[in-house]
């Protein structure tokens, strides 16, 4: 019998014995139990169940898999519009993934529409604001990858052999602004920032570190044409994880989220789920836990953490994303209005970047009259501010001039606004110079526990993939 069931019946669980009975409905038994269903967490047990011939079961705390994602369906055309992953990087084995699920895929093509800026504080179209030309981006970008290149063997994939502090190259624990210049890359960070940069609610004063995190290499290549990028041939990222989530059957526990949990180093795991819909506890008796959802410490609140978990997680600082599909008829067609400071023109491109809280851009989807906006802001920031963020900016826009009301004037209108929880876990540079990245893959293992997800490498769901393919090697052979 497994420490773990003994665990159960142990003085603690007695006290809940009666109330269990009548709560828990019925009990699975699992080789890996997945808390998370999003980019790491589906593609974990897709991999571990046909692949390595393990068991397991998801546990999704929303109605669907996917995570960030974020596909809105348009129910009068059935047009997806994708207001979080844009497209896929096509590297290492990315594509036989998508062609295992049958999902077809096509090359991403790439929408130009007309750019406007606008500092969103203001509302006030920036006339007199030159971007980097393309030659200037261009080349700013390359001298970024080279030194991507240089630093990625202790960055990707994952931190497995991440420098002791003293040894930590000095480039990675520089603020972003002081790499930029030391560097000669001012002529990128628009576009760094427009990519994916926006995800880290303090591009510049982040440490370099948790950028190239964010903006990695498989990132600079796929903008300088190196790499690919691709997306399902029915234009609706979300399509992979309707997949996946077909083939995992009653394997995915949706809206579901873990409500008590009891880890041990030899004995594995249990834990109690609980259904919002039917309000139902399932009991699942696992091997090992894989958690993949951000370790905040709102997630890890059901997990009993103990005091080197406690102190590895409580270092971790995150920012909060939020993204939505918006329409109005005053927003001007095949167009992109983007959030820039006026503080940057003529040209100052280090100044290019909005301070937290921000709406990145009022976006134009091609052929539509609908919008992407995404709201960004540290840990602190809540849904209901980031859509008043949202509002605030197209007010502002109206009241300078950008945009024209209409007669009578029309609200707004979200056709969807979403959480994506906190993304961009971070920690400061006294945390790294005091050994935090090991601290943080020593948790590996510890308790049957294994981790990845976006707060373990980095921040491209195929890239993520490459390093969660390493993790499941390691946590498989625990299993043996
Ligand atoms: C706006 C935006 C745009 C992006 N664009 C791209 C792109 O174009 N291409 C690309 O490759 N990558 C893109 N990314 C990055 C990519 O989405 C992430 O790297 C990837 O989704 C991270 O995977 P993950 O498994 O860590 O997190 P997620 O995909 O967010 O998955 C985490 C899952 O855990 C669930 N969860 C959270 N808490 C709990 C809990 N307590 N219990 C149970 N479940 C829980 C969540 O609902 C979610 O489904 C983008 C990210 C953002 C934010
Ligand atoms: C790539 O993926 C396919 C399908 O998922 C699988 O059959 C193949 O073994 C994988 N190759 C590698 C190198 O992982
Ligand atoms: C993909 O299609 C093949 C052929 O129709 C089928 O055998 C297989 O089960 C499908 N796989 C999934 C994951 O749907
Ligand atoms: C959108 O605008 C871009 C840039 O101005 C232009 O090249 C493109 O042809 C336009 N597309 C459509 C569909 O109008
Ligand atoms: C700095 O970068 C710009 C464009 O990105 C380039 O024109 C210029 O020559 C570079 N300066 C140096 C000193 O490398
Ligand atoms: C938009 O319309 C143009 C012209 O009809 C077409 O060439 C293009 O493929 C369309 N783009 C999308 C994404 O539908």
């Amino acid at each position: 019998m497994l420490l773990s069931t003994l665990l159960w019946s142990s003085a603690a669980a007695t006290v809940h014995a009666s109330i269990d009975s009548v709560r828990i409905v019925r009990t699975i038994h699992k080789d890996v139990a997945i808390v998370g269903g999003g980019g790491s967490g589906a593609y974990s047990a897709v991999r571990l169940r046909e692949d390595y011939g393990v068991s397991v079961v998801v546990i999704e705390k929303e109605i669907m898999l996917g995570g960030h994602v974020n596909t809105w369906v348009d129910p009068a055309t059935g047009r997806g519009y994708d207001a979080g992953v844009q497209n896929y990087i096509d590297l290492a084995n990315a594509t036989a993934f998508f062609a295992r699920l049958n999902v077809t895929t096509q090359a991403n093509v790439r929408a130009s529409p007309a750019q406007v800026y606008a500092d969103f504080t203001t509302g006030v179209e920036l006339t007199n604001y030159s971007p980097p030309a393309a030659a200037d981006r261009t080349d700013a970008l390359k001298r970024y990858l080279a030194l991507a290149e240089q630093y990625l063997p202790v960055m990707e994939p994952g931190w497995w052999t991440f420098p002791e502090p003293v040894d930590i190259p000095a480039d990675l624990l520089l603020p972003f602004r002081d790499f930029v210049i030391k560097h000669n890359l001012t002529a990128g960070v628009p576009q760094i920032f427009a990519t994916t940069g926006f995800g880290i609610h303090d591009l510049l004063g982040s440490l370099t570190m948790w950028v190239m995190r964010s903006f990695n290499i498989d990132m600079v290549r796929t903008l300088l044409g190196i790499d690919a990028a691709f997306v399902p041939a029915s234009r609706k990222n979300q399509d992979l994880y309707d997949a996946i989530q077909r083939l995992l059957g009653s394997n995915a526990l949706l809206s579901s989220t873990v409500t008590k949990a009891e880890r041990s180093e030899k004995g594995g795991v249990v834990l109690e789920v609980r259904s919002s819909v039917t309000g139902k506890t399932t009991r699942i008796v696992a091997k090992k836990l894989l958690f993949t959802a951000p370790p905040t410490n709102a997630n890890m609140v059901p997990f009993d953490l103990d005091s080197i978990e406690k102190s590895v997680f409580g270092d971790f600082s995150y920012s909060a994303t939020y993204v939505g599909v918006v329409s109005h008829p005053s927003l001007p067609a095949n167009t992109s209005i983007l959030n820039t400071p006026v503080a940057a023109q003529p040209a100052n491109w280090l100044e290019a970047i909005p301070k937290a809280p921000f709406n990145t851009r009022f976006d134009n989807y091609p052929n539509s009259s609908y919008y992407r906006v995404i709201a960004v802001g540290d840990q602190t920031y809540t849904e209901s501010q980031a859509r008043q963020t949202i509002i605030e900016s197209f007010d502002k826009l109206m009241a300078g001039g950008t945009i024209t009301q209409t007669s009578p004037p029309e609200p707004l209108k979200f056709l969807s606004f979403e959480p994506h929880g906190l993304v961009s876990a971070y920690a400061s540079r006294e945390a790294l110079e005091s050994g935090f990245i090991q601290r943080l893959n020593g948790l590996q293992g510890r308790r049957s526990t294994w981790y990845t997800g976006a707060a373990w490498s980095v921040h491209i769901s195929t890239s993520l993939w490459v390093f969660t393919d390493t993790l499941l090697l390691k946590l498989v052979a625990s299993l043996r």
